[in-house]
């Protein structure tokens, strides 16, 4: 519904603006929009909506900030989101698989590039977004964010030397043994299937090390020695750099300290955990990040779970450490106001789900808003296994087609109007169309999505652009 208030340029009119308006100048839209709360009257004439309406309630394209998305099904009307108030909360997007959730971040991401006002970091499990890709079933080129965004996008390989899709990331991550907590082990209890035990041994060991623990622990043995007693019998005993030796010392059970030491080997192995990086990669991250740059983490050819869980979980708790002190030194300097970051994640259930969301960097980001100038970006195809309360956090949502009851009822959680939604979810075609809901958007709609494709480059860059023009003679052969 929207409310026309009095005739626009006369004194009324200022007068109702500055009413509706309040001391912040919003947009127009915001101010008039209101949910519909009556069915209209009997012989209410009825018409189309013309790109003029869809303007007037989502935004005009002409206008910045304001992003195409897709475009309604019928008339083929633009319809955008504000990017501005998409980063102020976390985010989703969500589909069944091959529904185009990937393309779709794709095109977001290069928005929120575009429009400047957030720096993006992306936890890129596939090594999709970085550099130019394939796509799997058309086989046709598809142009990473690196490619268009060359300075502004640095490209992080998880391990030394790592290549991406044959090509040299701008610098490698390293992680250090003594950036490890015992918090980042205690997430992977179902991963490495820890035993109950484990927080035990794991408060032991940095109560007998410190910040030294995980390195002190990995270089621990597991041999024995033989000694003689008193009485000149031989008896077998740990050795004294065993995990054995220091959990006698200190009293820990021997079996549950060599069990935990059995099944961290899977981390002590990882070549991209070191006891000293070579470069602050992780500080480079950080302070890219901080300097409106945005950072894709490929994980180049550690794809498991283990290496996503660990590694991203880790960095978020240290970016949100920094984003959590920059905000604070702002509240209480008023100088350096923090950078708005969004922190991209694939496959979120993994990290959001029941068991985790307690313990992991993300729920507590997703809980906390945007305090601390952080929010999410989600990506899933099954949002049925996300912990239900970040689910209703959650401003703007981006569904694809959902085939099960449960994705599709997650992806409505916490929302209004939830039965007229849901059937319109289930009406969704499985390709190319995806519902706006949430609060990020003033109504919901169905739209067809934006193609991504070189006519979108060409759209955002704007015709004459300079990028676009080199983009122009290299496609012509000049
Ligand atoms: N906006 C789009 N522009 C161009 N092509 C698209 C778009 N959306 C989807 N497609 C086509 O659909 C295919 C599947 O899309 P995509 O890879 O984004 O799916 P997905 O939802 O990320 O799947 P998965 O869950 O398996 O990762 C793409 O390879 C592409 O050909
Ligand atoms: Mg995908």
């Amino acid at each position: 519904m929207l409310e026309l208030g009095p005739e626009p340029g006369s004194p009324e009119y200022a007068a109702w603006m500055k009413e509706k308006a309040g001391e912040t100048p919003r947009p127009l839209r915001s101010i008039r929009c209101q949910p519909v709360k009556t069915v209209p009257p009997h012989h209410a004439p009825v018409r189309m909506a013309s790109g003029g309406d869809i303007a007037e309630i989502f935004g005009d394209p002409a206008e910045k900030g304001n992003f195409v998305i897709g475009y309604t099904r019928e008339q083929g009307h633009p319809v955008c989101i504000d990017l501005e108030k998409f980063v102020q909360r976390s985010a989703g997007v969500f589909g069944a698989t091959g529904t185009g959730k990937s393309f779709l971040t794709r095109i977001l991401l290069a928005g929120l590039m575009h429009h400047n006002r957030a720096s993006v970091l992306v936890f890129d499990m596939h090594n999709e977004y970085g550099f130019n890709d394939t796509a799997s079933d058309t086989g046709l080129r598809v142009i990473g964010l690196k490619t268009k965004f060359s300075s502004r996008v640095r490209i992080v390989g998880l391990g030394a030397g790592a290549a991406i899709r044959n090509n040299t990331p701008d610098f490698n991550l390293e992680i250090a043994m003594s950036d490890i907590t015992a918090a980042d082990i205690e997430l992977l209890t179902g991963e490495l299937n820890l035993r109950e035990t484990t927080p035990t041994v794991l408060h032991a060991l940095v109560k007998s090390f410190g910040g030294h623990w995980f390195r002190q622990f990995k270089e621990m043995n597991r041999e024995e020695v033989e000694i003689e007693d008193e009485k000149g019998k031989i008896r077998r005993v740990p050795h004294p750099e065993s995990v054995a030796a220091w959990a006698n010392d200190n009293g820990v059970n021997v079996v549950a300290a060599e069990g935990l030491h059995d099944k961290l080997r899977r981390l002590f192995d990882k070549p991209y955990i070191v006891e000293k990086p070579a470069a602050d990669s992780l500080g480079q991250m950080i302070d890219s990040l901080e300097n409106g740059k945005h950072v894709i983490l490929s994980f180049g050819n550690f794809e498991t779970d283990l290496d996503y869980l660990f590694v991203s979980n880790l960095l978020t708790r240290k970016i949100r450490d920094a984003w959590e002190r920059n905000t604070n030194s702002f509240r209480s300097t008023g100088k350096d106001e923090p950078r708005q970051l969004v922190i991209v994640v694939e496959e979120a259930h993994k990290l959001l789900n029941r068991e985790m969301a307690g313990q992991t960097a993300f729920a507590t980001i997703a809980r906390e808003m945007r305090k601390y100038y952080v929010t999410l970006l989600i990506i899933d195809q099954r949002p049925s296994q996300i912990y239900d309360e970040v689910m209703s956090q959650l401003g703007t949502r981006i569904s694809g087609w959902l085939g099960d009851e449960d994705d599709i009822h997650a992806v409505l959680s916490g929302l209004a109007g939830r039965e007229a939604l849901r059937g319109m979810l289930a009406r969704l075609q499985p390709k190319e169309e995806v519902l706006l809901l949430g609060w990020g958007v003033p109504m919901p709609l169905p739209v067809k999505s934006r193609r991504y494709d070189d006519n979108f480059w060409r759209e955002l860059f704007g015709a004459g652009g300079k990028k676009d023009e080199a983009q122009i003679m290299k496609e012509l052969g000049y």
